[in-house]
């Protein structure tokens, strides 16, 4: 696909086909935050198609749940061949919306199958029926797991695809159906995700589509027919959602939200190493990810030594335009370089020191390109907005300390609590910091980014609501079900004192 074309607007996918009104609530232009000169798609939305798609998956959800795991396995094997068989046309469209470079969208790409794999083969274990012999003296009992019902997946702008993909194939894989709404800074990738699901000849509203803004997300999560609401974003919109559906009870939550995480680098660390992954944790994905590195703690023997590397390292990134060998693309809107910018500021008037200050970069290609930047803090502040606001940017600070409980405080002070690494040789940090750090996901000598999907995938604090994805994501899209199960006669053996049950008066 040429870079120059503007992409066809489908509509929304409700009930197996494209629908498009011919008026619409809501229209907005996408175009690509790597050239602004590069108009993406023109999008426009409908406010009544919630609850088209919602009826759509309702009507859908129980020849689906019933339909059950085999059949099931079916669809998604055939839904795997057309990821693979479209990846190539995908990665080029993640990187025309997002302005992350090709290799890095590629890589995007050859997640969504793997995510199919890993569900049928490791995820599954953790909902296949299991027996308990004598779970009361003589009785047998069992756990099985059902499904909810209608799965609503809100999808965030920087993984635009494998991050929904995460929660929308451990829903169909057990049985739910799916109303998913992309973001619409990247609604393509929805587009693309819905493609294959109409390729794959899935059975009409299990899966469905719906493209809109801030109004169709809240119609959506709101919905009383919806059974759970799948989310990835920022904390405040994670936030909005559980207060808005705070009296659904019905409704099972997974909130995927921010955060301001942190690499612990100790004096025996190796510094190579650490600068490497420190790096990757920093920059990579302009740091929008929630699991980028926005901290690094340093212990004071080795400050010097690193800072020195880190920053030569980070002079020498990349950045530019996705079709280039670049290691960095823009930022995704206008509005997160200005927040990106303001931070700058922030940071200064709370004392920071600028080793590398971050400001837009006019490119030949006119986007949202800025350079990476780096604050030593002086003192540690839990006050300080600056160090501990999530900014979603190429941006880290660095602390200095002497102590690991110095480390780890500063780390707990943030309010957000996904990951933290440790760079040490010494088991008994990493086992501190098991225990004392608040966070969902504890690396080891690795960098704070790159899950794993084999393993759970979430924070606490303000990071998430207890409810990891990754390998862990099959639990909340299912309903635990306990049954005593005693097939044996009646008898009149062991009968309660009192009951005269068999006493004919
Ligand atoms: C994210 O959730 O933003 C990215 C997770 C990862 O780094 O793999």
């Amino acid at each position: 696909m040429s870079q120059d074309q503007i992409i066809p607007f489908k509509g929304d996918f409700i009930a197996g086909r494209w629908v498009r009104s011919e008026k619409s609530d809501e229209e907005w232009t996408v175009q690509s935050p790597a050239n602004l000169k590069d108009t993406v798609i023109h999008m426009a939305s409908r406010f009544d198609h919630v609850e088209q798609a919602v009826q759509s998956a309702r009507k859908a959800y129980l020849p689906w749940a019933h339909m059950g795991l085999e059949k099931r396995k079916q669809y998604m094997m055939r839904l795997k061949e057309m990821f693979a068989s479209k990846g190539s046309e995908l990665a080029e469209i993640l990187s025309r919306e997002t302005g992350k470079p090709l290799w890095e969208t590629k890589t995007e790409v050859a997640a969504l199958g793997s995510k199919i794999d890993i569900t049928l083969n490791h995820s599954i274990k953790q909902i296949t029926e299991e027996e308990i012999k004598d779970a009361l003296p003589g009785i047998s009992g069992f756990t099985r797991h059902k499904p909810r019902g209608v799965m609503a997946v809100v999808g965030p702008f920087n993984f635009p695809a494998h991050l929904p993909n995460g929660h929308i194939i451990p829903a169909l894989v057990s049985g739910n159906t799916v109303v998913f709404k992309p973001s619409d800074k990247t609604p393509v990738a929805g587009q693309w995700m819905a493609e294959c699901y109409e390729k794959a000849e899935f059975p009409e509203g299990v899966f469905n589509m719906i493209q809109g803004r801030v109004e169709v997300g809240k119609r959506l999560v709101n919905h009383d027919q919806v059974d759970g609401v799948l989310f990835t974003g920022s904390y405040e919109v994670g936030l909005k959602i559980k207060q808005d559906t705070m009296t659904h009870h019905w409704k099972v939550l997974a909130l995927e939200m921010g955060g301001k995480n942190a690499s612990v680098i100790w004096k025996d660390a190796e510094i190579k190493k650490a600068v490497y992954e420190s790096l990757i944790g920093s920059f990579m994905t302009a740091g929008q990810r929630c699991s980028c590195t926005s901290r690094i703690i340093l212990h004071r023997d080795i400050r010097d030594q690193f800072v020195e590397q880190f920053y030569a390292a980070a002079k020498k990134l990349k950045i530019g335009h996705w079709r280039d060998e670049v290691f960095m693309g823009p930022l995704i809107d206008q509005a997160s370089v200005e927040k990106f910018i303001r931070y700058q500021e922030i940071a200064k008037r709370e004392g920071a020191e600028s080793l590398m200050r971050g400001k837009a970069l006019d490119l030949d290609h006119n986007g949202y390109y800025v350079t990476p930047s780096i604050n030593l803090v002086k003192e540690f502040d839990p006050k300080s907005v600056y160090q501990k606001s999530e900014i979603f940017g190429p941006n880290v600070a660095i602390f200095t300390v002497d102590t690991i409980e110095e480390a780890l405080e500063i780390n707990n002070s943030s309010g957000f609590g996904l990951v933290m690494s440790i760079f040490t040789k010494e088991k008994a940090l990493f086992d501190k910091a098991l225990i004392e750090a608040k966070v969902g996901v504890l690396n080891w000598n690795r960098t704070t980014n790159g899950a794993s999907s084999k393993l759970p995938f979430g924070g606490m604090n303000k990071s998430g609501n207890d409810r990891p994805s990754g390998n862990l994501a099959i639990q909340y899209c299912t309903v635990p079900v306990a049954s005593l199960e005693d097939h044996t006669p009646y008898s009149p053996a062991n009968q309660p004192p009192g009951l005269n049950f068999e006493n004919k008066e």
